[in-house]
């Protein structure tokens, strides 16, 4: 075997936490929380990833606050729902993988019906394109005080993450949701010090940052997903993220993950491959919405032809300017591209539909040289977080049963 690749299979640490190689299975929200409690069906999910070998799965989506989700199938983090997220999370451990949890906020990029105020909170005012056939189409902005019970609720929900048992915590910096729209000029047009220069955008991220930190304590590992540019014009670009993640570094993230694209202005750009739009459209409840993203379609779901490592030359940039733990993220399906990223200097992969594919992925890939996945990039897959019962792969429906 290869060096590189017994360097991903070689057993290593996040801030103390063991990890038995260096593949992490990528935040997929897998559509298995209706109601926002966590199902048997996530468990299993969960649990069949693990059993696959993987170093740490994360849970995706978990909500700082109830606010916080896009719709009401969504988790949020409160005890409510702490038996079951404590089953998860050891049923996971069980197998020997590591449970990472994705701490988010949609800020102003939701539909939830039980949002328990009129309009969606953002840092300006402006139009919610999710919330338009729901009645939640206009965005307040939000006030300081606001503005400080955002972070405080992030940190409480980190104790409470941390507490359940989660190994680590990935905090969402990226793809549009409420930390992101702050650090895009796009959406954030604040004349006050979380508006204007990058330094000023990023206050409130840094904020949360810092507050979960104090939370969680030093020794535990926190990892960060960021959008290394919107893909849009007047968007964060990819000259961005490098200061981006060198401001993360300096409060005190231990892992950086380098994505891009946004779910609500470009989000073909994180995944490539065939478009979302037909599939959306299909699953999709609300007949104006249907006709919204049809309209949409050619602007909001743009072409972008899939290809291995498609975000390696721009992530190469932060590895090169940090020293923090690195993540490389986005089309990795064979041991080529494990060996590519690795020379490369990347700490860890993330791997998000190449697992959904094959959940034996990585001990496939340790077994045979030469693996390659097979994953089409069809991304049926990610057109099936609302359809009833979530996610699976089209072309093999019995992976996780
Ligand atoms: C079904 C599905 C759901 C996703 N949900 C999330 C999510 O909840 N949070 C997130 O940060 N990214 C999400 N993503 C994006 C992935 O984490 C990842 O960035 C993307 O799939 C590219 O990685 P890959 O080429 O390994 O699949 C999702 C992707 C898929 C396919």
């Amino acid at each position: 075997m290869p060096d590189s690749l017994r360097t991903c299979f070689s057993e290593t640490k996040i801030n103390g936490l063991a990890l038995r190689n260096r593949l992490i299975k990528a935040a997929t929200f897998e559509g298995k929380t209706p109601g926002g409690l966590p199902s048997e069906a996530l468990i299993r999910f969960h649990e069949r990833i693990g059993q696959g070998g993987i170093g740490m799965t994360t849970i995706a989506y978990c909500a700082a606050e109830a606010d916080g989700r896009m719709h009401e199938n969504m988790m949020f983090m409160h005890e409510g729902i702490r038996p079951e997220l404590e089953r998860l999370v050891r049923t996971v451990q069980v197998t020997g993988a590591k449970v990472s949890g994705q701490l988010g906020h949609c800020g102003s990029f939701t539909k939830s019906r039980e949002l328990s105020r009129k309009r969606p909170l953002g840092p300006s005012k402006g139009t919610n394109p999710l919330g338009l056939g729901y009645g939640l189409g206009r965005v307040e902005a939000m006030t300081k005080p606001q503005i400080r019970e955002h972070v405080r609720v992030f940190g409480q929900a980190a104790a409470f993450m941390k507490s359940v048992g989660f190994d680590a915590i990935e905090i969402h910096f990226g793809h549009g949701y409420g930390i992101s729209q702050f650090i895009s000029p796009k959406t954030n047009k604040r004349k006050d010090e979380y508006g204007g220069g990058l330094e000023n955008r990023m206050r409130f991220a840094l904020e949360v940052l810092g507050e979960v930190r104090r939370v969680v304590g030093d020794d535990y590992p926190l990892l960060g997903k960021i959008s290394m540019t919107d893909g849009v014009p007047g968007g964060v670009t990819y000259d961005d993220s490098v200061r981006i993640a060198a401001m993360l570094e300096a409060g005190g993230i231990d892992v950086i993950i380098c994505s891009g694209g946004t779910s609500s202005m470009n989000p073909m750009l994180l995944f490539r491959g065939d478009s979302l739009a037909p599939g959306l459209i299909a699953h999709e409840s609300s007949r104006l919405m249907k006709i919204g993203i049809r309209l949409a379609a050619p602007f909001m779901f743009r072409s972008y032809p899939y290809e291995e490592t498609y975000f390696l030359e721009q992530a190469q940039r932060i590895r090169d300017r940090v020293q923090c733990g690195v993540c490389y993220i986005g089309g990795v399906c064979t041991n080529d591209s494990i060996r590519r990223v690795m020379d490369a200097g990347f700490d860890f992969i993330q791997l998000g539909r190449a697992l959904i594919f094959d959940p034996d992925f990585p001990k496939h890939a340790q077994a045979r040289a030469n693996y390659e996945n097979g994953c089409s990039h069809c991304n049926q897959c990610a057109t099936l977080i609302e359809a009833p019962g979530g996610i699976y792969c089209v072309e093999r429906p019995a992976n996780f049963e």
